[in-house]
C-alpha cells in the first residue's frame, strides 16, 4: 500500500496508508492557514502531543463522530475520556502501543501542556512515533512528530532507535525552536526526509522556511493541503 502525508497545516499531519488514516495533532477548525474541513476528515487513528487547543484542535468532535482510536498521555486521555470519546490509549514517553499496522510510541518533548483558558494540567507534552509494518506492497515506514519543542541531544537517540522515514520538525520559533535549532535537530535526528511545521499559521510564528535547512538531510516544505506520496 502506497504512503500518503498531508499536511493539513500549523502540525496537523494525515498518513494514510490502506485502511489507515492518522491524524496526528488535527487542529483545524479555528486554524487560519488549513484549507481541510474537519468534517471532511475520516481518521481511523488520532495521536495528539499535547494539550494546547492547536494540537489538540478537533480531536474530541472527530473521535466522537468516526470512533477512532486516541493515542495520547495519561492526564490528555483523561480529560478527552470525560469528554466522551470511548476508545482511548493511553501511553507516557517511552511506551509503545501495538496497532493493526505497527504501532505508535510516545516521546518526550519540551514544552509545557495545559487546556488552555482554564490552564488545567495536561500532563508531559510528547512526541510521537507512527511505525507502519512492511506489507505486499510496500516496505516499512516510520514518521516522527516531534510535536512542539525545544531541542534536545536525545533526538539522535530517538533516530537512532525508530529510523524515521519523515520527521516533522517544528520551525516556528517563539514557543518552540526556531529554524536554527530545528536545523540542529534535523542534523540529530538524521531522517530521511525533515518537513517543518508549526510556522506561518499566525504573525508571532512567521519566519523564513529557507532558514531551516539542515545539512545532509533533505528538506520538503508542504504547503498547507498538499499531499505527498511518500512510498
Ligand atoms: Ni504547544
Ligand atoms: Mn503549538
Amino acid at each position: 500500500m502506497p504512503t500518503t502525508i498531508t499536511y493539513l497545516s500549523h502540525s496537523a499531519v494525515m498518513i494514510q496508508r490502506g485502511p489507515v488514516t492518522l491524524l496526528i495533532d488535527p487542529f483545524i477548525t479555528g486554524n487560519p492557514a488549513a484549507t481541510a474541513k474537519a468534517s471532511d476528515l475520516k481518521p481511523t487513528h488520532i495521536a495528539v502531543s499535547h494539550g494546547h487547543a492547536d494540537h489538540l484542535g478537533d480531536t474530541v468532535e472527530l473521535a466522537k463522530r468516526t470512533g477512532a482510536t486516541v493515542f495520547c498521555n495519561f492526564e490528555l486521555g483523561e480529560h478527552i475520556m470525560a469528554q466522551g470519546v470511548k476508545a482511548v490509549e493511553q501511553f507516557n514517553p517511552g511506551g509503545q502501543v501495538k496497532t493493526a499496522f505497527g504501532f505508535i510510541a510516545c516521546t518526550k518533548a519540551f514544552h509545557s501542556s495545559s487546556i488552555d483558558g482554564t490552564g488545567k494540567y495536561m500532563g508531559q507534552p510528547n512526541g510521537i512515533i507512527a511505525h507502519f509494518n512492511a506489507d505486499a506492497a510496500a516496505s516499512a515506514f516510520t514518521a516522527y512528530h516531534c510535536g512542539d519543542t525545544d531541542l534536545f541531544g536525545d533526538m539522535a537517540l530517538i533516530g537512532e532507535i525508530y529510523k524515521p522515514d519523515v520527521a516533522f520538525i517544528p520551525i516556528g520559533d517563539r514557543y518552540t525552536m526556531g529554524p536554527m535549532l530545528a536545523t540542529r535537530a534535523a542534523q540529530l535526528i538524521k531522517p530521511r526526509v525533515a518537513v517543518p511545521i508549526h510556522y506561518n499559521t499566525w504573525p508571532p510564528i512567521e519566519v523564513d522556511v529557507r532558514e531551516f535547512a539542515p545539512r545532509g538531510v533533505e528538506v520538503r516544505v508542504l504547503k498547507p493541503g498538499e499531499a505527498w506520496r511518500v512510498s
